[in-house]
């Protein structure tokens, strides 16, 4: 039976209602269509309001004429923003209109809450689970993992490394993961554990990782910036930085991703404490990058495959971001990751564009990948796992087995090329 017209009005009425109400009462996030300079100007403008939070581009600095702006924008000035937008002509849509919601989704998985539903590796983990994963990790299979103390955080939080091993003799050579650079990229963290699940319940299971083991040892820094992450958690979801303290400045944190010594501070980078991509006082002024730095440098002869894991956006990308040259290699590695990315459609029907960073993204000087190349890694790999845009950095949990997938996916191709050629 049809309901009567005037029920169904009176429905429709009140969707649209509590619609209009959800609007302002929530933060959003919008996806703004940038065509003229007038344009760039404007959202560049909109992204110095401390209420708003640019998720992508990573800095207002990579704004251009005809590209799509991700905005998170807080719930009070959600009407200022779409206002200022439709005067100047620009047109937009809403990505998400809940976020609350989809930040509860994500952290009422945590597994000190009784509310927490599916398996331990499809869920994010809080900073504190992490250390405590870490420390069971290593005493429930004490014969493949070891855990090493790299550094500490600007916090004096612990940075340890998983060092995974096959069961066999030693071997000469290594490949490293770090994840979790930007603290708000959690789908990364959550990548490094679930690769950690799976080559100890694989090996001597799933041939490929059970090769990759028994040729190389797998050195896992699950979460690269600790202070940065535990702030994601407390206090605001969308930082990207670490959290040191910088002189002459109210403004916290540097981007670890532009404090590597590789054309530092250069164009892709800002010399500005506040800024999201500021690059730090010097190459290196982070402990976080020192202690990844030196570590790599004191295990130079052995590790050959440097992989980085952020998000989002869904790319496999290799040197260089710091400038437009192309690497010795390009035509090799770009053959490895187009043939990942090829696999990634065919086996999960997603897509990932593939390519040098700078070429394929924006010129970012500064970058993990970019000086591990140049120090002699010359297997050197950045990730972009999921989404493109429709969650964003608010990926729900539901989402970690597939993206987890993917980025598996690659890093077992990437790895088994590497054992392959040396
Ligand atoms: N979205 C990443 C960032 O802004 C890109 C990383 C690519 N590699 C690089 N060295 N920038 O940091
Ligand atoms: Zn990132």
């Amino acid at each position: 039976m049809r309901p009567p017209i005037q029920l169904v009005y009176l429905i429709c009425f009140n969707i649209f209602l509590e619609k209009c109400i959800c609007k302002s009462e929530h933060d959003q996030v919008l996806s703004i269509t940038v065509a003229t300079q007038e344009h760039v100007d404007t959202v560049q403008n909109l992204t110095s309001h401390n209420e708003t939070e640019l998720w992508q581009p990573a800095s207002p600095i990579y704004i251009t004429t005809n590209s799509e702006v991700h905005l998170y924008i807080q719930s009070t000035s959600v009407e200022f923003v779409t206002e200022l937008l439709r005067k100047h002509g620009i047109t937009y849509r809403t990505l998400l209109e809940n976020t609350p919601a989809l930040i509860e989704m994500q952290t009422k998985n945590d597994s000190s809450d009784p509310r927490s539903g599916g398996v331990f590796y499809e869920r994010y983990h809080s900073l504190e689970d992490i250390y405590y994963w870490i420390n069971k990790t290593k005493q429930d299979h004490s014969d493949m993992v070891k855990v090493i103390l790299i550094g500490s955080s600007s916090e004096k939080r612990p940075l340890y490394v998983l060092k995974l091993s096959g069961r066999r003799d030693e071997v000469k050579r290594a490949m490293w993961i770090d994840c979790g650079i930007h603290a708000r990229e959690w789908i990364a963290p959550a990548f490094c554990m679930w690769f950690v699940n799976y080559a100890l319940a694989f090996y001597n299971q799933n041939t490929e990782i059970t090769e990759i083991l028994n040729n190389m040892d797998v050195y896992i820094l699950t979460v690269m910036n600790p202070d940065g992450y535990k702030y994601t958690w407390t206090t605001d979801r969308m930082w990207r930085k670490n959290r040191s303290s910088n002189k002459d400045s109210d403004c916290f944190g540097a981007d670890l991703n532009r404090n590597f010594d590789a054309n530092w501070c250069t164009k892709g980078a800002s010399d500005n404490p506040c800024d999201p991509t500021y690059c730090g006082q010097f190459p290196e002024s982070e402990p976080e990058t020192q202690a990844v730095a030196r570590f790599l440098r004191s295990h130079k002869d052995t590790v050959k495959l440097y992989l980085s894991i952020h998000s989002y956006s869904q790319m496999l990308l290799f040197p260089y971001s710091c400038s437009y040259d192309e690497i010795p290699n390009h035509n090799e590695l770009f053959e490895v990751v187009k043939e990942a990315s090829t696999k990634i459609r065919r086996y999960y029907r997603n897509n990932y564009k593939y390519g040098p960073g700078a070429k394929t993204i924006y010129l970012a000087p500064g970058g993990s990948d970019d000086w591990a190349y140049n120090f002699g890694i010359k297997y050197s790999f950045t990730f972009e796992l999921q989404d493109r845009g429709r969650y964003g950095f608010l990926l729900p949990p539901s989402f970690i087995p597939q993206a987890c997938n993917e980025a598996l996916l690659a890093t077992k191709i990437i790895a088994l090329h590497v054992i392959k050629k040396l």
